[in-house]
């Protein structure tokens, strides 16, 4: 559902998203057992105004610690890994809206470390289509938004699930199953999380096709495994409503177990887990692909999340305190 095209253009629009963590069923969901994701307060924004060159234009300004480099400063201008993807979003807008002017130029602010795991291209990727139709007075439904955003992950990620660019652009907590099923899911009181970023970055991609390759290798192994992912994706969602943190962190761990079974958690990402338990977490595991990025940490409340937090900044992670984003893209 689009709006009518309009005669004139605005001059400038914007657009922000969320990022987002999983809390059960990643690198699983790719071969379509359940997962369960959550918005987090981490935001990408981007900014539409006419190009000088009436073709697409698109410049990002991050911060280079974000991106996993060691040397401070901000990217600005030409990153084609990081680019080409807000490129493809904007003319896979335009082509939706069946719009002959080209002529967009897109700037990118990412707030989100990128190939951490926090979901730091589907937010970039839903941004820039919302703000693209926007550059045209068009309004796009999430289900458009959602079919679009596989055009730029596609090219990201090899075969993406679609599980974060749902999350981003509903926010709040979703159960997703591929191809396309969301639910959303409310809770009385979101979980009290902490974000842990082991500084190792790396690419989806690869990670996600070594797991596919796996699974067609072993596919009895697999099959059990996504019977089980599937209970615990079911499981987090009744503990989340039920607000039973012991069952939920009891979950992360065993889902984190698994992740490690089919070799997509480090020694690094399994030393801050083990940290985080000992601190006090509830239940721990990483988020996202693996191979390197984030994990996250299940805290009784507020106080034991800073507790929690120092042991882990101790222990080298970059901590990020996240809270719940409630309305996706916007
Ligand atoms: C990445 O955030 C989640 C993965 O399951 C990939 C995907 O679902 O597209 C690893």
């Amino acid at each position: 559902m689009s709006s009518s095209s309009p005669s004139t253009s605005p001059s400038i629009v914007s657009s922000r998203a969320p990022g987002k963590i999983i809390l059960s069923g990643e690198q699983f969901v790719v071969l379509g057992a359940p997962a369960v994701a959550m918005a987090v307060n981490l935001y990408s924004k981007i900014e539409v105004r006419p190009s000088q060159s009436g073709r697409i234009e698109v410049t990002a300004d991050i911060p280079l610690h974000l991106v996993g480099d060691a040397d401070k400063g901000s990217l600005v201008g030409e990153n084609r890994e990081l680019l080409e993807p807000l490129r493809l979003a904007a003319s896979a807008t335009l082509d939706h809206l069946a719009m002959r002017d080209r002529g967009v130029h897109v700037e990118a602010n990412c707030q989100i470390p990128s190939g951490a795991g926090l979901g730091s291209s589907a937010s970039t990727t839903v941004a820039t289509i919302s703000a693209v139709a926007k550059s045209r007075r068009a309004r796009l439904n999430r289900e458009d938004i959602f079919k679009l955003a596989f055009i730029p992950e596609n090219y990201l990620h090899g075969h993406p699930s679609g599980v974060d660019q749902a999350t981003c652009i509903y926010g709040g907590i979703i159960q997703f199953k591929k191809p396309s099923k969301i639910k959303a899911i409310t809770v009385k009181r979101p979980p009290t999380i902490l974000v842990c970023d082991s500084g190792a970055h790396r690419s989806t991609k690869a990670l996600v096709g070594a797991v596919v390759k796996r699974s067609q290798e072993q596919t009895d192994g697999f099959q059990s495994h996504l019977d089980e992912i599937t209970s615990i994706s079911n499981a987090v969602v009744k503990a989340l409503r039920k607000e039973d943190d012991n069952e939920l962190g009891r979950l992360m761990n065993r889902n984190h177990e698994m992740l490690r079974q089919i070799g997509v958690s480090t020694p690094d990402l399994d030393r801050l887990v083990a940290e985080a338990l000992q601190a006090g977490a509830l239940g721990a595991k990483l988020t996202g692909a693996g191979g390197g990025g984030c994990i996250i940490a299940l805290c009784a409340d507020k106080k034991d999340r800073s507790n929690i937090a120092r042991k882990l900044r101790n222990a080298g992670g970059t901590i990020y305190n996240v809270s719940l984003d409630a309305s996706g893209v916007k």
